[in-house]
């Protein structure tokens, strides 16, 4: 009897940890902003976290903050270098114990080819569903226009016009690290110090940037089609300019016909999907979000979590 009564306990004591090991059933879900805003602006970062909070009750949501506050992250957005600030992320997400049986990440704007580099650079812990929106993944052919109350973008700008490939430019200005002249890609390719790696650009390719990105389950490429803040707003889908300025699909262009960061791998096997949203730069509503983001992509079980005793 005594020992029947034990196993019982036991039992119980099981399945216990068991609905523990449930409760975080989702993936957590990692967020990169875009330049202007911060980790957690209650007017949008941040009210976009505590919605999916909100919508899939015990999620852990993490949003990026580069530097030790909001004014800081909100500069780094405008100033700094991505390499340093991607480096820094890998090791923040790698120590997070919430984060350490991987994640879905969303990157907004600028946030989306940042996060994509931490997958292709990093991916430790890894990435499941990666979604961006409206993000530059082949550049921007123009500096992003600033609105007049945005005294630091004005400065991006002005700092700009004394040319986005000088040194001291290139190495300070984080819209510059992923400017694309289409009628001078060779200095682009000799001077960027960003873009033209993560996309595999050069002469060497990483064959670790295609492993990784072809790794994800689902890579989620948002675009916006009234957008006018990104030039050409197709580079939320890897299009862009040749030199006549005639924008060339990613299946036209060899990243994809040679395979150089994983795209094709993905797309073969169904899990590239290039979707729009009918509005301008970054201007969706929050139901759009949980009808085309949360429920499809956010809301599926984390099977690693759920038959592993975590100890
Ligand atoms: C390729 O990328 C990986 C991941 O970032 C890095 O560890 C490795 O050093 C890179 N290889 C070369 C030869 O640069
Ligand atoms: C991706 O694959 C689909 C078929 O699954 C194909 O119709 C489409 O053209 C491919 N996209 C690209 C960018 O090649």
């Amino acid at each position: 009897m005594k020992n029947y009564i034990f196993c019982v306990i036991i039992f119980f004591a099981f399945i216990c940890h068991q609905v523990k090991a449930n409760d975080d059933k989702y993936h957590p879900v990692v967020l990169w902003h875009g330049m202007g805003d911060t980790c957690c602006n209650p007017e949008s970062i941040g009210k976009i976290r505590e919605f999916i909070q909100t919508s899939l009750p015990g999620i852990y949501v993490y949003s990026i903050m580069i530097g030790d506050d909001e004014e800081e992250d909100k500069k780094a957005g405008f100033f700094g270098n991505v390499n340093q600030q991607v480096s820094k992320v890998c090791e923040k997400l790698k120590n997070d114990e919430n984060l350490r049986n991987g994640f879905n990440a969303i990157g907004f704007s600028q946030g989306g080819q940042f996060i994509r580099a931490y997958v292709q650079r990093c991916n430790d812990p890894p990435v499941h569903n990666l979604i961006t929106m409206g993000a530059q993944h082949a550049g921007v052919s123009e500096l992003p226009g600033c609105e007049k109350t945005d005294g630091l973008c004005r400065l991006m700008n002005n700092v700009a016009s004394h040319g986005v490939y000088s040194e001291f430019v290139r190495k300070r200005l984080i819209q510059a690290q992923y400017f694309k002249d289409p009628r001078n890609i060779e200095t682009y390719l000799a001077k960027n110090i960003f873009l033209p790696d993560i996309n595999n650009e050069l002469t060497f390719k990483n064959k670790t940037y295609a492993k990784n990105l072809a790794s994800l389950n689902k890579f989620v490429m948002i675009r916006f089609t009234e957008d006018i803040t990104v030039r050409p707003r197709d580079s939320s889908w890897f299009s862009f300019y040749d030199e006549e300025g005639n924008l060339i699909p990613l299946q036209e262009q060899k990243i994809y016909k040679e395979d150089w960061i994983g795209l094709k791998e993905l797309n073969n096997s169904g899990k590239l999907l290039f979707k729009d949203c009918e509005t301008s730069h970054m201007q969706f509503d929050l139901d759009y979000f949980l009808q085309e983001v949360i429920l499809p992509y956010l809301s599926d079980v984390n099977q690693k979590n759920l038959f592993t005793i975590q100890n």
